[in-house]
C-alpha cells in the first residue's frame, strides 16, 4: 500500500534570530569534539589502527578518527547478517523514531557536517532534512512483501548523512539485512547516523557498518551472498560495481546506481534575468559545485549573453568563502586535496586558452576552489564530470536551440537540466526533448525535496528508480516475487 508522506521535516527558518541562537548553542559542544569511530559489527571486530578524518577547512584540525573495517570484519558482517523480521509496524515505528532522534540531535549532525564534509548552515538545514524525509517517507511506503535478504549500501561524501540515511532507510524498511559504506571522507557522521538507528531499535544484525574505502566496496558488493546494492556516486566506480556483481554475484541481483551528470540549463532571450542569474549561482556554486545536480554548463542566447554576464559575474563576487561554521559563509571548502587539485587543473588549463571569464579569490588556507567561469563552444568541451564551483558558459542563436538540445543529450549523461525562458510553447518543446531525470523550470536545479520531486536520472547518471519516489522501496524487495507468485 504507497501510503505518501504528508509533511516534510521542519527545517530551520535561517532568517530567524532566536533560531540562529538555537542552532548555535545546540552546535557549539561539537566544535571541538573528537569522534572516535570503527566498525559497527553483529560479531567481534578486527582492530585496524585508526585514522585521521580530515576537515576540508582546515587540514591541522581533525574531527576525530576512524578504525577502518577489514577483510575480515567484511566476512564477520556478512556470516552474522540477519535481514529485520519485525513485524512492519515495528519497523516502521523504530524507523520514525529514528527521525526523530535524528532531528533532536541536529547540534551534533551540524558540528560534524560543517567539520568533516565543509558544509555550510543552509547546506547542514536541508541535509539533515533531506535524511529525516527519506527515513519518514520510506517508513511509510514499507509493506511486508518479503526484503531481497542482504542489501549492500555504499554512498558518497557528497551527501554523506543525507544519501547514507536514504540508501539504509530503505532497504530496512524493506525489512532487508544492511551492509553500510560511507565513503573514506566521511564515516564519522555515517556512525553517528548509526548508533541513533542502532538505538532506535534497528538490530546489529540488520544493520551493520563498514568504513572504508574502494577495497572494502569491492568485497561487499563481489559476494554471492548479497541479494542486492544500493550504489551512489560516480559512474566509473558504478561501472566497476556492475563488473564484480556480474563476476561474483547471483544472475539478475539488482544494482541501483546513482551517479554523475554534465548538467545543462538553457536562458532564452525572454528569460528574466535577475530570476535567471540567482538560479545559475545557486545551481553552479551552492554547496561548493560539490551536488551531482549543480549546473555544469550554462547556455545563454546570444542576445542577452552580454547583459546576463555582466549582471552574473556581479552576483558571483558577492559570495563569500570561508569557514562553514561562519554564518556568512556561502562558499565552503572542496572536500579533499585530491579534489581540489583535480579542478583546479581543468581551470589552469582553460586559463592557458585564455577562457577563463571571471574568478574569486580562494582563502589561503584549506582545500578552496574559487567560484570560477570559463568560457566554452559547447557542453561537449566538458570531457568529464568537474565536480566543484566551476560554471562553463556557451551562447546560441535562436536557429541553433536543436543543436544545442542534441549536444546536451549527445554527452549521455541525464541527471538535471534548467531552462529559462517565457515561452510556454517553448517550455514543452524542450522537455519533451531533452533526456534527464529532474527538469525545473524558471528555478534552480538543485534541492529535490523527497516525496513531492523524487530523483535520479538516466544513461549514465543512473539506473533508477528515484530515490524519494514511489517506485524506489519496491526494488528492495525479492526481484522477481511478482513472476513467482504469477
Ligand atoms: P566515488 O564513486 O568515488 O565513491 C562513492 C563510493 O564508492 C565511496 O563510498 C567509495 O569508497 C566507493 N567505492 C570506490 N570504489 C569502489 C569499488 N571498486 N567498489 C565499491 N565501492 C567503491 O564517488 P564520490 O567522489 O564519493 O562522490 C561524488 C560522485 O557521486 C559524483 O560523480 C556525483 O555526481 C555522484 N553523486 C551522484 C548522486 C545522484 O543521486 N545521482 C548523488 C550524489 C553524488
Ligand atoms: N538530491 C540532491 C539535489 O537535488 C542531490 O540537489
Amino acid at each position: 500500500v504507497y501510503a505518501p508522506l504528508r509533511a516534510n521535516a521542519r527545517g530551520f527558518d535561517l532568517t530567524h534570530t532566536p533560531t540562529l541562537v538555537e542552532i548555535d548553542k545546540a552546535r557549539n559542544p561539537f566544535k571541538d569534539r573528537q569522534w572516535e569511530t570503527a566498525p559497527l559489527l553483529a560479531g567481534d571486530v578486527k582492530p585496524q589502527d585508526p585514522v585521521a578524518v580530515i576537515n576540508p577547512t582546515d587540514p591541522d584540525s581533525s574531527p576525530g578518527t576512524v578504525r577502518n573495517a577489514s577483510l575480515e570484519d567484511v566476512a564477520t558482517a556478512l556470516a552474522n547478517a540477519e535481514p529485520w523480521t519485525a513485524p512492519l509496524s515495528e519497523r516502521r515505528k523504530v524507523l520514525l523514531k529514528a527521525a526523530d532522534m535524528l532531528e533532536d540531535n541536529f547540534g551534533e549532525i551540524f558540528g560534524l557536517l560543517a567539520r568533516e564534509a565543509g558544509k555550510n548552515l543552509p547546506d547542514c538545514v536541508a541535509e539533515l532534512r533531506e535524511g529525516v524525509d527519506f527515513l519518514r517517507y520510506y517508513a511509510a511506503q514499507a509493506t511486508d512483501e518479503p526484503p531481497a535478504g542482504i542489501f549492500t549500501c555504499i554512498s558518497p561524501w557528497n551527501f554523506p548523512m543525507a544519501i547514507f540515511s536514504g540508501q539504509v532507510s530503505a532497504a530496512l524498511a524493506a525489512g532487508n539485512a544492511v551492509l553500510a559504506k560511507p565513503a573514506e571522507q566521511t564515516p564519522l557522521i555515517a556512525y553517528v547516523t548509526v548508533l541513533i538507528l542502532h538505538k532506535a531499535g534497528v538490530p546489529r544484525s540488520a544493520l551493520q557498518l563498514l568504513p572504508g574505502g574502494g577495497d572494502i566496496g569491492a568485497a561487499l558488493t563481489g559476494d554471492p551472498r548479497i541479494n542486492g546494492v544500493a550504489f551512489t556516486g560516480s559512474t566509473a566506480t558504478a561501472q566497476r560495481i556492475r563488473q564484480n556483481m556480474a563476476d561474483h554475484c547471483a544472475p539478475g541481483t539488482p544494482l541501483i546506481a546513482e551517479t554523475g551528470g554534465l548538467n545543462a540549463m538553457i536562458v532564452d532571450s525572454t528569460a528574466l534575468p535577475e530570476q535567471a542569474v540567482q538560479a545559475i549561482v545557486e545551481s553552479a556554486f551552492q554547496s561548493a559545485g560539490q551536488r551531482c545536480s549543480a549546473l555544469r554548463c550554462l547556455y545563454v542566447q546570444e542576445d542577452i549573453a552580454g547583459d546576463l554576464t555582466k549582471m552574473l559575474i556581479g552576483a558571483m563576487e558577492a559570495l563569500r568563502m570561508g569557514n562553514p561554521w561562519e554564518l556568512s559563509t556561502d562558499v565552503g571548502p572542496i572536500i579533499d586535496e585530491a579534489a581540489r587539485k583535480s579542478i583546479a587543473d581543468h581551470i589552469e588549463a582553460a586559463r592557458a586558452e585564455g577562457r577563463v571569464i571571471a574568478e574569486l579569490m580562494a582563502p589561503a588556507t584549506g582545500t578552496y576552489i574559487a567560484p570560477t567561469i570559463l568560457r566554452v563552444k559547447g557542453i561537449g568541451d566538458l570531457e568529464r564530470e568537474i565536480f566543484g564551483p566551476v560554471l562553463h558558459l556557451a551562447t546560441f542563436k535562436s536557429r541553433q536551440l536543436d543543436d544545442v538540445i542534441d549536444a546536451i543529450n549527445a554527452t549521455g549523461y541525464g541527471l538535471t537540466f534548467g531552462l529559462h525562458t517565457r515561452i510556454d510553447d517553448r517550455v514543452q518543446y524542450v522537455s519533451e526533448r531533452i533526456e534527464a531525470g529532474n527538469i525545473y523550470i524558471n528555478r534552480n536545479q538543485i534541492g529535490a525535496i523527497v516525496g513531492s520531486q523524487p530523483f535520479g536520472g538516466e544513461g549514465l547518471s543512473g539506473t533508477g528508480p528515484k530515490a524519494g519516489g514511489p517506485n524506489y522501496l519496491p526494488r528492495f524487495g525479492q526481484p522477481d516475487i511478482q513472476e513467482t507468485d504469477a
